[in-house]
């Protein structure tokens, strides 16, 4: 095992709110990183009171995104507040911001002048579109991301609306790749001595996990239909890629099929796929053992005009069995299947709580809270995710590190500058 985190030593300064600038620097934070949360005075990030479960208490949309993190909370629009984010980033090596376009322009922190103050340092940044977009100016969030990044038109069912997804794509989505970025440019500095600007656009982060959509239009607009949708052949397709439901994205068709139970519990379902390579084995495992020779089943082509008969068929077999059930029997002849987990069965499920993907952590105010941990796991170490911060609850420490003394600290609380 490592004696220190890799990013030890590494100064972030973490001037982020909502989700998708927390949610990068809680990942530096996770792998050694110093990550300072530089906050307002007033109330902080929006976060900490939005969606609160215990009256005056951080909410857990904050604790969940800013754990292993420390708090300095500062007005950087007095010259004493901005004096000392100066002070900060002379001395830092990442500074991350997610504030609406323009403002870190009008607080005087425009990214030529931080290059000018520490020409080391990076500059993480997120916006909803990037520079030469006609959309730069707005303000985003998440599912204006989901709209503009091509993920809404291509989700939900072809006969209702478009429809947003419940996974944090345009915001965490985007800290994840700016966390790239910003590791990248860290190496870059390696090599060259010097720290550059890193910008993510949510729609950009979007898109990138959309890919497999724009390869649906390109293949659209070739041969005019997309033999994997549901669509196909007996629909109809239009010319640009329809929502195809809960079909599987790659070659391998799928859906989500209902298991014993699905009348009374929302999530009695599995996914199933059917892998074209492990066909005669899927046909043995739902008791159709005949399927992998008769011709009307034995290829993808031949199977796809009446796939949803073959999937009622699977229902049919697995009325019977729950869904745990289903996946044990499946399992074993090799099919791609997984239960449909409920966010209850994931908050208990004991092999996410062994593997730190699910932890409880403990805060200075609420107790003990559940979040979810690394997702990355190392062989040389194990992050150790801790608690949030409270609003300011480092501001001395940090000013104490800057070189300020008893007496500038006392009028900075004065002056409400802290
Ligand atoms: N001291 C003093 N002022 C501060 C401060 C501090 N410590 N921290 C922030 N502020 C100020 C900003 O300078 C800004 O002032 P200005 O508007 O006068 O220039 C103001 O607080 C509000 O900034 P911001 O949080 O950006 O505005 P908002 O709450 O209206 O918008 C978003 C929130 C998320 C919509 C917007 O920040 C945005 O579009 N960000 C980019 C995309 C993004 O990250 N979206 C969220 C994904 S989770």
């Amino acid at each position: 095992m490592m004696d220190s985190l890799p990013l030890t030593g590494i100064k972030v300064i973490d001037f982020t709110g909502v989700q998708a600038g927390p949610a990068c620097t809680q990942l530096l934070a996770w792998f050694g990183a110093d990550v300072l949360k530089v906050e307002r005075t007033t109330g902080g990030d929006v976060t900490r009171h939005q969606l609160q479960d215990i009256p005056d208490v951080d909410a857990l949309y904050f604790t969940m995104l800013n754990s292993n993190k420390r708090s300095l909370a500062i007005d950087t629009k007095t010259a004493a507040g901005l004096a000392v984010m100066e002070k900060l980033i002379r001395r830092s090596d990442v500074l991350v911001e997610n504030f609406a376009p323009g403002a870190m322009d009008r607080m005087g922190l425009s990214w030529e002048h931080i290059h000018e103050l520490n020409p080391r340092l990076i500059y993480g940044s997120v916006k909803g579109f990037n520079d030469e977009s006609a959309w730069a100016d707005l303000k985003v969030y998440e599912n204006v991301a989901q709209a503009a990044g091509g993920a809404a038109s291509t989700t939900g069912f072809w006969d209702g609306p478009p429809t947003i997804s419940a996974a944090a794509l345009g915001d965490s989505n985007t800290g994840m790749h700016l966390a790239i970025g910003i590791l990248t440019a860290l190496i870059g500095r390696e090599q060259t001595g010097r720290g550059q600007k890193v910008s993510v656009a949510m729609q950009d982060a979007v898109l990138n996990l959309c890919r497999v959509k724009l390869r649906d239009q390109e293949r659209l607009e070739r041969v005019g239909y997309l033999e994997e949708y549901p669509q196909y052949p007996n629909g109809t397709f239009t010319d640009v890629v329809p929502r195809g439901g809960n079909a599987g994205g790659g070659g391998q068709p799928g859906w989500i099929l209902k298991c014993k139970g699905w009348q009374d519990d929302p999530n009695a379902y599995i996914y199933f796929t059917i892998q074209e390579q492990n066909w005669a084995r899927t046909c043995e495992a739902i008791g159709k053992p005949e399927w992998a020779t008769d011709p009307a089943y034995r290829t993808a082509k031949a199977r796809q005009p009446h796939i949803f008969d073959i999937f009622a068929d699977i229902e049919e077999w697995l009325a019977d069995k729950t869904k745990y059930e289903a996946v044990d029997i499946l399992r074993a002849y090799e099919v791609p299947c997984a239960p449909v987990l409920s966010m209850k069965e994931i908050a208990y499920d004991p092999a996410l709580r062994e593997s730190g993907t699910v932890v409880e952590v403990a805060h200075k105010e609420r107790g003990t809270y559940l979040t979810v941990g690394s997702p990355i796991k190392f062989s040389d170490f194990k992050p150790t995710i801790t608690g949030a911060p409270l609003l300011g609850e480092h501001t001395d420490e940090v000013l104490l590190e800057l070189g300020y003394d008893g007496d500038e600290i006392a009028d900075m609380h004065a002056e409400k500058v802290v």
